[in-house]
């Protein structure tokens, strides 16, 4: 692969037996700035995720169900632009800091503009206090394989606080496409009155949840269509049930407010920032986390490098995924 525009190396490292590919951007490569401008699109009214912008994590709002409001599908241009192959790779990288108002990119990065550039004309409408919020890139483009999800997960949201968030933040919001198998979100209440933040993994009882639904509260966007959603909105990537592998080309830009510091290793810097972060290894494995519903089906109860028994799987082998319907029949949409 030739090596992008602004782009100087990928370093490579790991850590837990998990393997990261950071890039390192070249700061004398001049960066794109965006800035918002007005946003005529229609919006809904009522709104749980636009009532809950700027409030503070309550555990409460995951009894009101979140449908994701959209942006709107790209256009034929910007799609073309979006799905051009050797994308850069790239995990939470600001690209906007708290109290200021420029998002700066680096110029490897030039096919997404007219995406991020929509959605920041949107986020400076509804959220009035953006200057107290960062804004960190997400990119991940690559082939995903006939049975297999691009990023697996299981059913899960995006900013959860648990016990490492006390007192708790203002909540996130986020921003995602997908140019192919777009996203399923779980439309429906959630209900984690009974469980422990500091004792139970509610990522394993939202897969429990939605699987006494039989995954009847599913719902899909557009293929590129742009979507918003909050901490709150449960959701998981799909498999490729096609028999060929699928190019997808997949983007998140999440906004966080100013304690949020996202200093997680194998996060991107942003070179066109003045700011020096420790970086740690951290991930929810650490945490001991345990199903707070034990006779569950194993497979709602194990991450993804794990057998039913929660062994690790050996190199190869497919990673385990939730069964989130009584049937298997990929056909029930
Ligand atoms: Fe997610």
């Amino acid at each position: 692969m030739e090596k992008a525009d602004g782009l100087l190396r990928m370093d490579t490292f790991a850590y837990r037996g998990k393997n990261y590919e950071v890039p390192i951007f070249d700061d004398n490569a001049p960066p794109i700035i965006l800035k918002a401008s007005a946003s005529a699109i229609s919006l809904p009214n009522t709104s749980p995720i636009l009532r809950c912008i700027n409030s503070i994590w309550n555990l409460k709002e995951f009894s009101c169900p979140r449908h994701p409001i959209s942006l709107g599908i790209l256009n034929t241009d910007e799609l073309n632009a979006y799905t051009k192959p050797d994308a850069v790779r790239v995990l939470d990288m600001p690209i906007k800091m708290p109290d200021c108002d420029e998002y700066r990119l680096p110029r490897t990065f030039s096919q997404f503009t007219g995406v991020i550039q929509r959605i920041i004309d949107v986020e400076h409408r509804i959220n009035p206090q953006h200057a107290d919020y960062y804004a960190y890139l997400t990119i991940d483009q690559r082939w995903v394989k006939p049975g297999t999800l691009q990023r697996e997960a299981p059913c899960h949201v995006d900013g959860f606080q648990g016990a490492r968030w006390n007192p708790k933040c203002r909540i996130n919001h986020t921003y995602t496409v997908s140019d192919v198998l777009p996203t399923a979100y779980y439309i429906q209440p959630f209900d984690f009155s009974l469980l422990d933040e500091c004792i139970h993994d509610f990522f394993w009882e939202m897969n429990a949840q939605v699987a006494d639904t039989n995954e009847v509260h599913r719902w899909q966007p557009q293929p590129a269509e742009i979507t918003l959603m909050d901490c709150y909105t449960v959701h998981r990537g799909v498999e490729n049930t096609s028999s060929s592998p699928v190019f997808r080309t997949w983007l998140r830009l999440s906004f966080e407010e100013r304690r949020r510091v996202f200093d997680r290793l194998g996060n991107a810097h942003n070179p066109f920032f003045d700011y020096n972060w420790t970086m740690v290894d951290r991930d929810i494995e650490q945490l001991g986390l345990c199903a707070y519903r034990t006779t569950s089906d194993p497979s709602l109860r194990v991450f993804p490098w794990q057998d039913l028994s929660g062994n690790p799987l050996p190199p190869g082998v497919p990673k385990t995924k939730p069964q989130l319907r009584k049937t298997t029949d990929e056909s029930v949409k």
